[in-house]
């Protein structure tokens, strides 16, 4: 079944208004422009509806709004919409992709915008080019294994529960940049602190430690990002609940990185 089979099944009565920021390209003007949307369900998701009003326009012949998805199921963090003024909308510990209708009213007017950060370009309507991301991690986002035939088991290693807990928790992170758009510095500090804290909690990870950091927080700044605002805006609004405390470990793993030898 095709996707707008799929959606015409689940129409529903919800009538909205959106305003929604068009942007043909990176170097063109962007604006709000503001769409009816009709036979929405309370129970799709805010993707479905995009989807309801997207199929609107290209029977009109209108271009089609550009927004990022993938899983649709809160794994891969390509979606990435400002709604109502908070990343990912109104919704704790969720994605867009996850978040309902049935968080709106019928009748409601529904503000939509792509992030907003120097560090993420907008490319086009609602996508923005998180490449920034992947550069922070290529910097020193990885743990490097010898293949020659060496290898220990990992479950040989053994690793303090906590420890364990601790570095799946932070390798949660979906890299949505949700944190980004919701700090007033744009700050990535949570998402680095979240790659660093992955690996520096963990055996497997301390051979390159101080080189990691190092390079990760300089690719950081490269970028563009700001510092840390200190409002906690970024813990509040991801969607993994990534905690603070992973930046706390970051600057602590920095600055040992700084005053000590490899
Ligand atoms: S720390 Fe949270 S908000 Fe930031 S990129 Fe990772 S999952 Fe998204
Ligand atoms: S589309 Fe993959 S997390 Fe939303």
């Amino acid at each position: 079944m095709g996707r707008s089979e799929q959606i015409e099944r689940h129409m529903g009565n919800m009538k909205l208004n959106l305003k929604i920021w068009r942007q043909e390209g990176p170097a063109a003007k962007g604006a709000i422009k503001t769409y009816p949307v009709s036979n929405v369900s309370e129970d799709m998701s805010f993707l479905e509806m995009l989807d309801v009003l997207n199929d609107d326009l290209v029977r009109k012949g209108e271009e089609p709004i550009a927004f990022d998805h993938d899983c649709r199921e809160g794994i891969c963090g390509s979606c990435s919409l400002f709604i109502n003024g908070e990343p990912h909308g109104p919704g704790r510990m969720i994605t867009t992709c996850q978040l309902h209708m049935r968080k709106f009213k019928d009748g409601d007017t529904i503000h939509v915008e792509p992030w907003r950060a120097e560090a993420f370009p907008v490319i086009k309507d609602l996508v923005v080019d998180r490449g920034a991301f992947d550069r922070i991690q290529a910097a020193g986002g990885f743990v490097s294994v010898n293949t020659s035939g060496n290898l220990v088991d990992g479950n040989a290693i053994p690793i303090p529960k906590h420890d364990a807990d601790t570095a799946f928790d932070a390798a949660t992170c979906i890299g949505c940049g949700a944190c980004v758009a919701a700090c007033t510095n744009s700050s990535a500090m949570l998402f680095v602190s979240a790659k660093v804290s992955q690996f520096a909690l963990l055996p497997q990870g301390q051979v390159e430690a101080k080189r990691r950091v190092q390079a990760m927080v300089e690719q950081m700044d490269k970028e563009g990002f700001g510092n840390c605002s200190n409002t906690g805006a970024c813990e509040a609004e991801c969607p993994k609940g990534i905690s603070l405390s992973h930046i706390a470990r970051m600057n602590r793993e920095y600055m040992v990185a700084s005053v000590t030898k490899d």
